[in-house]
């Protein structure tokens, strides 16, 4: 009988240590949210039957502005209204290194499906329209940083002046 209660106790507390550890998962899991997209291959080929225009991109501005910018932010640096309300916090649109690796049927396809917290716009946005993001989306990825300004050549009257030692503490 007490071997009976022993083994009992033993696996209840083996059972114990399984549910913390899956607990930790979870918490592991909820906090580091970073996982890839996963999108199909053919919506990754998807070209943008689109082409940049002043018409397509000041369309998007205007949706862009009324469905996306209180989370990602009016520049798209994921800094809106509403971001600290999130989590994970809502993408920066602006990271060249991360946006240039992504085909325009990736962005569309995160556009339409969404992923939480993020919404689909499946069915809120008409195809055209979300197409219409994906350009403005593509505008909005920071140019390259301009590469250092040239040595400016040394011109006699136009140093800057030195500050001055007396007036150093
Ligand atoms: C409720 C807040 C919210 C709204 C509204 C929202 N997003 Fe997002 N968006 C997010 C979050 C959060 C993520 C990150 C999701 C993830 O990585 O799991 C994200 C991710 C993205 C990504 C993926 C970027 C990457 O890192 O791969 C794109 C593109 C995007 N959003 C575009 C848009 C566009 C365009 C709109 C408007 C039509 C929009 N989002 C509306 C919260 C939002």
């Amino acid at each position: 009988m007490t071997r009976d209660t022993q083994r009992g106790r033993s696996l209840r507390k083996a059972l114990l240590v399984c549910v913390l550890i899956l607990i930790c998962i979870a918490i592991g899991l909820a906090a580091f949210h970073k996982t890839p997209w996963m999108i199909p291959v053919a919506e990754k080929a998807r070209k943008n039957p689109l082409s940049y225009s002043d018409a397509n991109v000041t369309a998007a501005k205007q949706i862009y502005s009324e469905q996306c910018a209180n989370c990602h932010g009016d520049g798209g640096k994921g800094d809106g209204p509403d971001a600290m309300m999130y989590d994970p916090s809502p993408a920066d649109l602006t990271d060249a290194a991360k946006m240039t690796k992504l085909t325009d049927g990736e962005i569309y396809y995160q556009i339409t499906e969404g992923r939480k917290p993020m919404p689909s716009f499946k069915k809120k946005l008409m195809e055209q329209q979300r197409w219409q993001l994906v350009l403005f989306v593509r505008s909005l990825v920071r140019a390259p940083a301009p590469p250092p300004p040239a040595k400016q050549p040394d011109v006699p009257g136009n140093k800057q002046p030195e500050p001055s030692p007396n007036t150093q503490k």
